[in-house]
């Protein structure tokens, strides 16, 4: 079907999702439209990326209403196999023969707690691009290190794909939408939006200081950081990491230097839900 549309001349898009779709997904379904006239969603539930003790198990399962929503936002084919089809094995061991050695770009950030995730959302990712052989493929700054990872795999492996970057797309009160938000409990919902609000004070700090006309690097005081590690503690939160990142090898910042994109990123357990989120500080001068 792909080919046929290639052969047509439409340009393919495909919007690689793990099922429970919400607005955010919408979104990146909506901004990729404008780039192809064919889109392909991906709905697959990828076991590789869970490590052991994690949420595959549980993880919202929602295929009809996600099929649903796909048809009203016009996409031309959802693509949902089961694992064996990914696979080819029906044994529950979808290791493979070829597993993407990852660079220091996973040495921080959710690379650091998560163990294996990354390799198991490149080997997936790589599959889909494979299959459906998209010219474009959108995903979402709010996981903003797989972002960096799938864009360099693909470069790597020489794939003819262009990778957008989509939006965060937030509650009203700033909470990144996830399809983990429903495991948050009242109390937790209610504090979710602080980690927003840490990295807005971070980031509206630093990009003040970077945007003087001198030019000269800024220094991320450690100060800065442990203020709002402070209160998102107090508030019963458990911080994996809230942190300065350099783009595109996602390293810790010391100094931030006018003209360069970095990302203020944070990952907090509230209760059992791990939440992520961050912002970029375009430091638009140079
Ligand atoms: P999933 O968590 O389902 O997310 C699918 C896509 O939606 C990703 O690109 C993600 O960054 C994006 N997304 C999630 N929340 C968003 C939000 N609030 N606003 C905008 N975009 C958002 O990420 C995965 O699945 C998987 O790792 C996958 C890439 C599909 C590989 O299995």
């Amino acid at each position: 079907m792909v080919s046929r549309w290639r052969q047509q001349s439409d340009r393919v898009a495909l919007v690689p999702t793990m099922g429970a779709l919400h607005e955010g997904h919408l979104s990146l379904i909506r901004q990729v439209r404008e780039h192809a006239g064919r889109v392909v969603v991906s709905i697959f539930l990828n076991p590789t990326q869970f490590g052991p003790g994690e949420d595959y198990e549980s993880y919202p399962r929602t295929l009809a209403q996600d099929v649903e929503l796909c048809r009203r936002e016009g996409v031309s084919l959802v693509f949902a196999p089961d694992a064996k089809e990914m696979y080819g094995t029906g044994k529950g061991d979808y290791s493979g023969y070829i597993s993407f050695r990852i660079s220091r770009m996973t040495d921080h950030l959710c690379g650091a707690s998560r163990s294996g995730h990354f390799e198991g959302v490149l080997q997936v990712v790589n599959k889909l691009f494979n299959t459906v052989q998209p010219d474009v493929a959108v995903f979402g700054q709010k996981d903003i290190q797989q972002w960096f990872l799938i864009r360099q795999m693909a470069a790597e492996t020489d794939q003819p794909v262009e990778i957008l970057m989509g939006p965060t797309r937030r509650e009203s009160d700033g909470l990144a939408m996830s399809s983990r938000n429903i495991y948050l409990n009242e109390e937790d919902r209610k504090k979710a939006p602080m980690l927003y609000a840490s990295l807005q004070r971070i980031s509206a700090v630093l990009a003040e200081k970077a945007g003087h006309d001198d030019q000269r690097p800024v220094s991320v005081n450690a100060s800065l950081l442990e203020a709002e590690y402070s209160i998102l503690r107090e508030n019963g939160m458990n911080l994996d990491y809230l942190t300065v990142v350099s783009t595109p090898d996602l390293q810790p910042a010391d100094v931030i230097i006018p003209g360069r994109l970095y990302v203020v990123a944070v990952a907090a357990w509230l209760g059992g839900t791990r939440l992520i989120d961050n912002v970029l500080l375009n430091t638009n001068a140079g």
